[in-house]
């Protein structure tokens, strides 16, 4: 009997969202049909996870997907990381504490006070210069390419800067379980083989050999939101490709080289170390992109001699292919499900401090943040949230109001993902526009029932003391993963040297690079040291530090403080 008032009690009291829990009885969602192409996992993640922190596999030889999602997966640079649509900032400003929050109101706690400041500016992630796609060279990282004149924010007089992504980086971590990847959901859960929507009726479909011949099929695999989104970037000419670059010739290139071959790789690398050249760079001899392709995938997909459309071979053909599913793979063993919190709801009680729990209490509570961050995955756009249909959760994506609806529409209507909130700590700055810089922010910014009006019921005001907010942050860094903070296994990594900002010779001046690009501004780069299985001995730098110049002594990792000279094409 008491149970069962207990029971109701506790049904009233919380808001509606998915039962918050661990993630560790969360199974990892896979495409049914990965048989059809796939014949060894193991190697699948090998190609993916190498593929995934190349440098070579951007045009410039110098740019990985890991470039924008080296740090707890996300980025974490601070200079030409954004980009103003109204110019009101100059072109590779450095980001400095006091341009956060992006919109300031005289009283915090209320929306409709007045405002003291406000911001349309974007932190994004540098990409690339623009340049147009000439040719590939083999065994050559850097593509040939040709200056192409850009638009006037990422021009500083006749000088071009690397382009700046309009949405702040998302981490990778724990992507897998999004049924929709990106801010708006637009990578499609069916994975064509080619392209980030999923269309397979309108893609050519990959070359397959059957009876002795090459054929046609066109690619249909479902649970696959992380394959579809990472054929965008490989060719996007702001992200990753100057203009015009294909995915045979993409193929072609890094056919011929040495894996990671500008990068040290750990020999403790808890799935490249074993395949690790030691003391030089990149991978053994006897590993290249082809032997990992041929060992993961199916021959049907990659043995013909023929030529397809009578000029590439089929391995480079099916490029798009084995980059998607290679990507997912890799991306899908990035899952963090060892934080305190998942201790203490696998029964540890001691996990939590009193003013976590507190914080837990009101994350559930007047906060109503489980409504849109629940279950395991603490958002409402994960496969577990979806209804009995299979459709998505009303929750998945909401409009908060953090920016005005016609500066970005998100999905529709100024609607955006609910994004996941694990090693949130780790990830600043915060919402689509990384508006906020500070965990504290974002607390503000709900306690005050958001920045504009989102229209959003489940969006208002809620009555909380100064400690009860800093209880609510206090219990959101209780969902970072110690392997995270610590890039440990699975999250250790190789080597990367990143863009980070252009060389200022006065202020508001650029250098020029010079040859082969004398348009682009010269730039520094900084480097992130390879981290084996038992990862760093200091926790990586947040965002606020990194602002603040903390832990740039040695005291935290990726202090962005060593450069690296820029390497050679
Ligand atoms: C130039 C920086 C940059 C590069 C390079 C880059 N990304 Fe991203 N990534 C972003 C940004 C920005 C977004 C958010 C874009 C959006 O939602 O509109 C994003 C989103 C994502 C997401 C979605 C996460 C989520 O929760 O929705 C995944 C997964 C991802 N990237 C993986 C990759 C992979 C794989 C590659 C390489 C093939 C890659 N990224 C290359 C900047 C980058
Ligand atoms: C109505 C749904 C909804 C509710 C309720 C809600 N959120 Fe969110 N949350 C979102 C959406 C959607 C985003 C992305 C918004 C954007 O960037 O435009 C987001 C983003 C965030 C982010 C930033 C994530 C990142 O990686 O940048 C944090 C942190 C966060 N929410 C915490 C909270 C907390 C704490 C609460 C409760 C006080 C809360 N949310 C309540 C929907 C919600």
């Amino acid at each position: 009997m008491l149970c069962k008032h207990w029971i109701i009690f506790l049904a009233v009291g919380l808001a509606e969202g998915q039962q918050l829990r661990s993630l560790k009885a969360v199974a990892t969602p896979v495409p049914p049909q990965l048989n059809t192409y796939v014949r060894n996992q193991e190697a699948l993640v090998q190609l993916g996870k190498a593929l995934f922190w190349d440098m070579q596999t951007g045009s410039d030889g110098r740019t990985a997907c890991a470039t924008c999602h080296f740090h707890a997966g996300a980025d974490h640079r601070l200079q030409n990381q954004a980009v103003d649509p109204n110019r009101a900032f100059a072109v590779n400003v450095p980001l400095t504490a006091q341009m956060f929050p992006l919109r300031v109101f005289a009283n915090p706690a209320n929306r409709n006070s007045e405002v003291l400041r406000d911001s349309s500016l974007r932190i994004g992630s540098a990409g690339l210069f623009r340049r147009k796609f000439v040719d590939i060279v083999a065994g050559q990282a850097a593509e040939i390419g040709e200056d192409s004149l850009d638009k006037p924010e990422f021009m500083a007089g006749e000088l071009q800067v690397r382009r700046v992504t309009v949405r702040n980086t998302p981490t990778v971590i724990n992507a897998v379980f999004n049924v929709l990847n990106f801010w708006d959901g637009r990578a499609n859960q069916i994975f064509d083989g080619f392209t980030v929507e999923g269309r397979p009726e309108a893609t050519p479909g990959v070359a397959v050999m059957r009876d002795g011949a090459l054929a046609r099929e066109q690619v249909r695999l479902t649970n696959a939101s992380l394959a579809s989104q990472a054929v965008g970037p490989a060719l996007d000419h702001l992200e990753m490709s100057y203009e015009g670059r294909t995915w045979p010739k993409l193929g072609r290139k890094m056919l011929s080289l040495r894996p990671l071959g500008l990068q040290k790789v750990a020999t403790d690398d808890s799935v490249l170390g074993p395949l690790a050249e030691g003391e030089g760079r990149g991978l053994q001899d006897r590993v290249s992109y082809l032997s990992l392709i041929q060992e993961a995938f199916q021959p049907a997909y990659w043995e013909s001699t023929e030529l397809v459309d009578g000029e590439y071979r089929q391995v480079e053909y099916n490029f798009a292919l084995f980059w998607g599913l290679s990507m997912q793979a890799y991306q899908a063993t990035l899952v963090s499900n060892d934080s305190r919190f998942d201790r203490f709801m696998d029964g540890d009680r001691s996990a939590l401090s009193a003013e976590e729990q507190q914080g837990l209490q009101l994350f559930q509570g007047a906060g109503n943040c489980n409504e849109c961050h629940g279950g395991a995955e603490f958002t409402a756009a994960s496969f577990t949230a979806r209804g009995n249909g299979g459709g998505l959760n009303v929750h998945a994506f909401q409009r908060t109001g953090v920016r005005p609806v016609d500066e970005d529409g998100g999905r529709a209507n100024g609607t955006f993902k609910s994004s996941g909130l694990r090693n949130i700590e780790l990830t600043g700055p915060y919402f689509h526009n990384g508006g906020q810089a500070t965990l504290e922010q974002v607390v503000e910014f709900y306690h005050r029932g958001a920045d504009f009006n989102p229209n959003n019921n489940d969006i208002r005001p809620f009555n909380a003391s100064a400690t009860q907010l800093a209880g609510l942050v206090a219990f959101l860094k209780s969902l970072t993963d110690d392997r995270v903070k610590y890039d440990r296994a699975p999250f250790d990594h190789p080597e990367l040297c990143v863009p980070a900002g252009h060389v200022e010779t006065g202020p508001g001046l650029l250098a020029a690079g010079g040859d082969p690009f004398p348009r682009s501004a010269a730039e520094r780069f900084v480097s992130i040291p390879a981290a084996g299985a038992g990862g760093h001995a200091v926790p990586l730098q947040t965002f606020e530090e990194l602002l603040q110049g903390v832990g740039a002594d040695g005291s935290r990792a990726h202090a962005m403080k060593e450069e690296c000279p820029v390497p050679l094409p």
